[in-house]
């Protein structure tokens, strides 16, 4: 079987150090179950102008390779271009986008070095697979330096409609490097189809008898592939002894109470500011349950250096204080916002004491914590997922709660009903979910994706085997 080489911005850990993100925690199954080689970003910053010594670290079958990168590039790739441009326009939040040129610049730049360095480190039947928004370019660069390996791409976020995509400046350029990769997947078939809309509408893309698309003189195929979670893993978690103890404390400190939980990165497309004015409101409207529901908010800091991020941290520790002040009791606190990680075995704990799961972003790609809460649960008392219609999860959970998180009283009434879900409801409602979860894993997936990659007749394969 060939070598597997994942690329990703952040590499590993490769341990449950309990670091949050979605990319990370999917990769680390797949490269856990199959092997392989992991390259990308070290997480450190060299001095100008070099990108340090190759970083390798070997784990079991898993081995990684990082490289450092400068200052300039870590605030133009990382923090400009990626989290400034791309990431807003793909979440379709023009208003917070940065389009500096700079920024464009050090992002091609750092995709172009990022390639430069695996390259040395490709075997002639490795099968690479490019991760995320970090990485358009990767392939095209790959390609440029001679690479005719199987090179597939798979995007974690977003891919908007092309109303939306063509304010990025030079977008036809990122969907020319897009078609320099042999597969491209995306998690949700509502992505797939903007993506081959943008090929089709400004890109003169045409559809073949095989389904691939030709565009920019190349062929690319295109799917939905949406990301799964180590379903088992999770639903075991609880009896690790860290998630034993998270959920005998937590329900210790509950007693009757209900515990609504809501874990994400704090990040603007989250939604998490409306999150907190729904549970304010459904304590406005029906004050039977002050006293009775609590709400827990993890949410770790993340790119706090792109100022869209502090500014929501700040809010949501002002809107939890005004809440707070508004409704506490003596004996009754009604919302915990956490603003730390914890290792996966305590989050599983956490979720199993939680009688809501509250996932409600504006936009997300996928949405793990949707399915994390759901493989976390007592089959024969479960609790309720309420999710919001923009998670890529919607697609496939549909018997959640499915909300509108611009309404927030549709959320507030959300919240309500899972609260008063009788046992019987909630079981029917959790033993459907689950069945997906548990289908299509992360492993269902990263096997699927690479089976694909692997059976395409790439030309260009076919070339070197010649
Ligand atoms: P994103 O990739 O945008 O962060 P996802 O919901 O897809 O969103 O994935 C988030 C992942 O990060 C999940 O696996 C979740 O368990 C993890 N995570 C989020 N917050 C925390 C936290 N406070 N501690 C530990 N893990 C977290
Ligand atoms: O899943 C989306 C994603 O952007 C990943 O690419 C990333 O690793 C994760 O969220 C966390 O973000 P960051 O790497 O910027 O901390």
């Amino acid at each position: 079987m060939s070598r597997i080489v994942v690329v990703s911005n952040r590499v590993g850990p490769l341990s449950d150090t309990g670091r949050a993100g979605g990319l990370a925690v999917a990769l680390v199954d797949v490269l856990r179950e199959r092997g392989g080689l992991w390259f990308g970003w070290s997480g450190q910053i060299s001095e100008e102008g070099t990108y340090g010594p190759l970083r390798l670290h070997e784990e079991g079958n898993v081995s990684t390779a990082t490289i450092d990168v400068t200052q300039a590039d870590y605030d133009e790739f990382y923090a400009g271009f990626a989290n400034r441009a791309l990431w807003p326009t793909l979440h379709y939040r023009l208003d917070l986008t940065d389009f500096d040129k700079r920024l464009e610049q050090g992002y091609r730049r750092v995709n172009e070095r990022f390639a430069q360095r695996l390259v040395p480190l490709l075997r002639p039947d490795d099968i690479v697979w490019v991760h995320d928004y970090h990485f358009f370019f990767l392939g095209e660069e790959l390609r440029n330096a001679g690479i005719t390996n199987p090179i597939g791409f798979f995007l974690h976020i977003p891919f908007p409609v092309p109303e939306v995509l063509t304010a990025l400046p030079n977008h036809r350029r990122l969907a020319e490097a897009m078609s320099n990769y042999d597969l491209l997947g995306f998690q949700t078939s509502g992505h797939l189809h903007a993506f081959e809309r943008y090929l089709f509408e400004e890109a003169d893309g045409t559809r073949n008898d095989d389904h691939s698309i030709s565009v920019f003189g190349r062929t690319v195929m295109a799917d939905a592939y949406p990301i799964g979670i180590d379903a088992n893993a999770f639903s075991n978690f609880h009896q690790s002894t860290e998630g034993a103890d998270n959920y005998s404390l937590m329900r210790r400190e509950l007693d009757t109470q209900k515990q609504i939980v809501g874990v994400d990165r704090i990040d603007y497309s989250k939604g998490l500011p409306e999150r907190f004015e729904a549970f304010e409101r459904l304590l406005e409207m029906y004050p039977e349950h002050k006293g009775e529901v609590t709400m827990l908010q993890i949410a770790p800091p993340s790119r706090s250096e792109v100022r869209a991020y502090l500014e929501i941290q700040r809010q949501l520790e002002g809107l939890s204080g005004r809440i707070n002040g508004r409704f506490s009791d003596l004996d009754w606190t009604p919302i915990h916002l956490i603003s730390r990680s914890f290792p996966r075995r305590s989050l599983a704990g956490i979720y199993r004491a939680s009688a809501v799961g509250l996932v409600t972003p504006l936009r997300d790609g996928m949405n793990l914590v949707a399915k994390e809460y759901v493989a976390a649960q007592d089959p024969s008392d479960p609790g309720v997922l309420v999710l919001s219609r923009f998670a890529g999860a919607a697609e496939e959970m549909r018997e959640a709660i499915i909300v509108n998180p611009y309404s927030i009283d549709e959320l507030a009434e959300g919240l309500r009903q899972a609260i008063q879900m009788t046992r019987d409801e909630r079981i029917d409602r959790w033993n459907a979910l689950n069945e997906k979860v548990t289908t299509n894993t992360a492993s269902a997936w990263s096997r699927r994706f690479l089976d694909d990659l692997t059976s395409i007749n790439s030309p260009l394969l076919a070339e070197t085997s010649r």
